[in-house]
């Protein structure tokens, strides 16, 4: 038995219904409810996300805490109210923010964050870490996606929680998100008692692909299968079923993902100009150390045929290049 935690998590239950409350039926969530809606989500995502807003005010959940004899001190370490900064008392940690929930994995709220209404910084405030909340150990939206994944034994992990949102409705129910931390062992471990493949959903920048590229080594150490979906430079998955639509999403992006192998070579390829003859060396020499480290000759033999085609090269001597490395390695 641990009373506080208890406590904390029935503030936060609160606090999340409260929030969700002022969003939808009072109007100090107008201009939240119309940023939500210009960013197209539902009103369907809202309930089922149970998305609110925190009004711009200094005492908003103070006073609603309070009336329901919650402890200030304990509140503020638990993240929801902050210290007032000179003198006595506590203010509203959350202030003229979107509040997206987080949910532990039995569906407890145990964390915010909170998104600004359009541009400034910090873009996300999130709960601070916290008895309840170990960023590298949760999942966003894995209490609501464990179904899914359990019947698929799939995870798509996405960057953020529009993400996650906009993949949902657009049919995505294995789908989960890291909260601004890159992926530690804890997430790699959690996702490998539940799932044998992950896809990776992130975002088309090069923050994502650099991320997609640490990643991808992480799983496959613990023996996950990876496979990258490809999002046009510039978008995220949010953005992209945004500008494009569900199905083309679906089709586009989640049906076409490729092996973390062919992800690796399609980055490779970027750094490159391979109409220049030290270009393509380059690429080829980066290809191959990628390639040589693949068990199956088939696979091998596929790549090095597809590389071959490409760049106008004989499969032989790239076959050749590929084993002398591959003799070199071992
Ligand atoms: N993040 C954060 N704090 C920030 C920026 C990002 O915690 N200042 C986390 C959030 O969980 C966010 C994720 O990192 O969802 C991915 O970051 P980014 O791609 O920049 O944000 P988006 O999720 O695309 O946010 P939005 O669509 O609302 O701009
Ligand atoms: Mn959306
Ligand atoms: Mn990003
Ligand atoms: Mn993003
Ligand atoms: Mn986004």
């Amino acid at each position: 038995p641990d009373p506080e935690r208890d406590r904390l998590i029935q503030a936060y239950e609160w606090s999340a219904k409260f929030y969700h409350y002022l969003l939808k039926n009072t109007e100090h969530g107008t201009a939240a409810m119309e940023y939500l809606r210009a960013r197209n989500f539902s009103d369907k995502m809202i309930d089922q996300f149970q998305i609110g807003y925190a009004p711009d005010r200094w005492d908003t959940l103070v006073q609603f805490l309070e009336k329901r004899n919650f402890d200030p001190a304990e509140m503020e370490k638990g993240g929801l109210l902050s210290a007032r900064g000179e003198g006595k008392g506590y203010v509203d940690r959350f202030r003229g923010r979107v509040i997206f929930p987080i949910a532990n994995r039995t569906g407890k709220v145990i964390a915010f964050a909170g998104r600004i209404l359009g541009e400034g910084q910090p873009k996300y405030l999130n709960s601070p870490e916290s008895r309840l909340f170990n960023k590298s150990r949760i999942l966003y939206n894995l209490h609501q996606s464990k179904a899914s994944i359990r019947k698929t034994r799939q995870i798509v992990l996405f960057e953020g929680y529009g993400d996650v949102i906009s993949a949902w409705e657009a049919g995505v129910h294995n789908g989960v998100a890291t909260m601004g931390t890159s992926l530690t062992d804890g997430h790699v471990g959690l996702m490998k008692s539940l799932a044998d493949e992950i896809v990776l959903a992130y975002d088309g920048d090069k923050a994502g692909q650099a991320a997609a590229v640490k990643a991808i080594p992480m799983l496959e150490e613990h023996g996950l299968k990876v496979k990258v979906a490809l999002l046009p430079s510039g978008l995220d998955p949010d953005d992209f079923i945004s500008k494009h639509g569900a199905d083309r999403f679906m089709e586009q992006v989640m049906s076409s993902a490729v092996s973390s192998i062919k992800f690796k070579l399609i980055y490779l390829k970027k750094n490159h100009i391979l109409l220049e003859e030290d270009g393509k060396i380059a690429y080829v020499k980066e290809a191959l150390e990628v390639i040589a480290t693949l068990h199956s000759s088939t696979e091998r033999e596929v790549y090095l045929r597809e590389i071959a085609t490409e760049l106008e090269l004989s499969y032989d001597s790239l076959k050749q290049d590929c084993n002398l490395l591959r003799a070199s390695l071992q």
